[in-house]
C-alpha cells in the first residue's frame, strides 16, 4: 500500500494506549523487538485470508476463542493445551453440523493488552491507572505496578513464541486426530442432563466409524490427523504491534508478524484514529468489533479504509450487541454491507455485549444471554438472506466458574470458588462444547432449507 507507513499511526489521534514514562527505554524494546524474527509468516496469513473468504461465502465456518487476557502468571503448558484440546472438540461438533470445514483461530499467544472502560480504578478511596493487561502494567493494586513498563513486550513476545511452538506441536503431532477429540467429547456427553448432545455425538461416532470401515484412517488422512490452528488478539498496543511488523519478501507487503489475525476493538475504531491507521496497512485478515455505537456512516469508511481492494477475507466484522439488542443493530449493518457491496465476514461475539455485575461483585456472563444473542445473530442473517459466518468466544479449557449457567450449572454462589479471569468472564470447557453443540443447532436449521431442495 503505497501511501502508508508502518509508524504512520503516530500521527493518529490514539486511545486506549498507555503512556510510557522512559522514552528511552521504550526506544531499546522497540528496537531490540524489531529485531526479533516474526512469530508468523505471510503465507500463513494469507492461507487464513482465504479461508475467512470461503467463511464469508458459507463454505467454511470460523470458530474463533480463546482468553479474554492472556497471563503471565497463569501461562502453562497444561493451559494452553486444554484450551487447544476444547477448541478441537468444539470444531468436530459444528463440522458435523455445518458440513464445511470449520476454521479455529484462538485468541492466543498475542492476547495480553486490554482496553479499559475507565483510565483509573478507584478503590477504598485510592485512585489508580487502570491495569491494561500483562504486557502493559500489573493488576496488583499498587502505584508501583500500574506504572506502565516497555519491559513486558519482550515477555509478552517470548510467551507467545512458546505458545506458538506448542500449538503447532499440538496441531501436527498426532494429538488433534479426530477420533482422540471425539472420545473426549463423549465423556462430556456422559452427563446425564446432556441427552440431546449424546444423541448428536453419537451420530458423529457412526460418520467416523463409517469412514474408517471405508478404509480411510487417521494414518492415511492426513487432514484426520493433523489442524490448521491459528492466532490472534487484539492490535491495541501499536508500538508492540510496529516492532514486529514485516516486510514480506515475495510482494512487498507488510505483515503484521505478531499473529495470524488482529483485530480493532470497539472501544478503538475510529476511522481517523491511530489503531485503523495500523491495521490498514498490513497484509493479515482484520477484524473489526462492531457493537451498538457503530453507525452506518463510520461502517461505510471503514469497510473501506480497511479493504480497499474488497479482497474476501481481508475483513471480518465481529458483532457484539448483548442479547435483545441485535435485531436494533445487526439488520442496519448488514444492510449497509450489502449496499455497498463489499465482501465481509459476519462473525457473532455473544461475550462483550452480555456481561453484568453479579450480587456477590463479581463480573459475570449468563450462559443464557450469550446462547440468545448466538440465536438473534443467525436469525437476522436467515432474514436478510446474509451468511453467519462464525462465532467468537471467551473461554478456556480449565474447569472456572467465572460465567453462569450451563448444564453443569454454574450458580452465582459459586462464582467465587474458581474465578481465575485477568479481565472477562469465560466459559469454561463444559459451557464451551455445551455452547458448539447448541450452535450446531442452528448451523443443522442452516442447512435444511438446501437439503430439502437438494432431494
Ligand atoms: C475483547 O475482545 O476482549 C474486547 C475488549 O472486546 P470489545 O472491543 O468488543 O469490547
Ligand atoms: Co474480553
Amino acid at each position: 500500500m503505497a501511501d502508508w507507513r508502518k509508524s504512520g499511526w503516530r500521527e493518529k489521534p490514539r486511545v486506549q494506549m498507555p503512556d510510557y514514562t522512559d522514552p528511552e527505554a521504550l526506544a531499546a524494546v522497540e528496537a531490540q523487538l524489531a529485531k526479533y524474527p516474526p512469530l508468523v509468516f505471510a503465507g500463513e496469513a494469507r492461507r487464513l485470508k482465504a479461508q475467512l473468504g470461503a467463511a464469508a461465502r458459507g463454505e467454511a465456518f470460523l470458530l474463533q476463542g480463546g482468553d479474554c487476557a492472556e497471563s503471565f502468571e497463569q501461562f502453562s503448558a497444561d493451559l494452553i493445551r486444554d484450551t487447544f484440546k476444547v477448541m478441537l472438540q468444539m470444531a468436530v461438533v459444528l463440522t458435523y453440523a455445518a458440513r464445511v470445514p470449520v476454521v479455529k483461530v484462538g485468541r492466543m499467544a498475542g492476547q495480553f493488552a486490554k482496553p479499559r472502560s475507565a483510565p483509573v480504578e478507584v478503590q477504598d478511596g485510592v485512585e489508580l491507572p487502570s491495569y491494561r493487561g500483562d504486557i502493559v502494567n500489573e493488576l496488583a493494586f499498587t502505584p508501583e505496578a500500574r506504572v506502565p513498563d516497555p519491559q513486558k513486550m519482550l515477555q509478552a513476545y517470548t510467551q507467545a513464541a512458546a505458545t506458538l511452538n506448542l500449538l503447532r506441536a499440538f496441531s501436527t503431532g498426532g494429538y488433534a486426530d479426530v477420533h482422540q477429540v471425539h472420545q473426549w467429547t463423549l465423556g462430556f456427553t456422559e452427563s446425564e442432563k446432556s441427552a440431546k448432545y449424546r444423541d448428536m455425538a453419537a451420530r458423529i461416532s457412526d460418520a467416523l466409524d463409517f469412514m474408517s470401515a471405508a478404509g480411510v484412517s487417521s494414518d492415511q488422512a492426513h487432514t484426520l490427523h493433523t489442524v490448521d490452528f491459528y492466532t490472534s488478539h487484539e492490535a491495541l498496543l501499536l508500538e508492540y504491534e510496529e516492532a514486529l511488523c514485516r516486510q514480506d519478501s515475495t510482494s512487498g507487503n507488510w505483515l503484521a508478524g505478531s499473529g495470524h489475525m488482529i483485530w480493532i476493538g470497539d472501544r478503538t475504531r475510529q476511522p481517523d484514529g491511530a489503531h485503523v491507521e495500523f491495521a490498514r496497512g498490513v497484509l493479515n485478515p482484520v477484524g473489526l468489533k462492531c457493537g451498538p455505537t457503530m453507525t452506518d456512516d463510520d461502517l461505510k469508511r471503514l469497510l473501506w479504509t480497511l479493504n480497499p481492494e474488497n479482497e474476501p477475507g481481508k475483513l471480518t466484522l465481529i458483532a457484539r450487541f448483548g442479547a435483545g439488542k441485535v435485531g436494533e443493530h445487526l439488520p442496519r449493518l448488514v444492510r449497509t454491507v450489502e449496499e455497498e457491496g463489499a465482501k465481509v465476514l459476519w462473525v457473532c461475539d455473544p461475550m462483550h455485549g452480555n456481561t453484568i455485575k453479579s450480587a456477590s461483585g463479581y463480573k459475570t456472563r449468563p450462559f443464557d444471554a450469550v446462547l440468545r444473542e448466538v440465536r438473534e445473530f443467525f436469525g437476522v442473517h436467515a432474514t436478510e438472506g446474509t451468511v453467519p459466518g462464525g462465532v467468537h468466544f471467551e473461554m478456556t479449557g480449565q474447569d472456572v466458574t467465572e460465567c453462569t449457567g450451563g448444564v453443569r450449572a454454574v450458580t452465582e454462589s459459586d462464582l467465587s470458588s474458581r474465578y481465575h479471569t485477568a479481565c472477562d468472564p469465560r466459559l469454561n470447557a463444559s459451557q464451551s462444547l455445551e455452547l458448539a453443540f447448541l450452535v450446531s443447532e442452528e448451523l443443522t436449521r442452516l442447512r435444511d432449507p438446501e437439503r430439502v431442495r437438494a432431494v
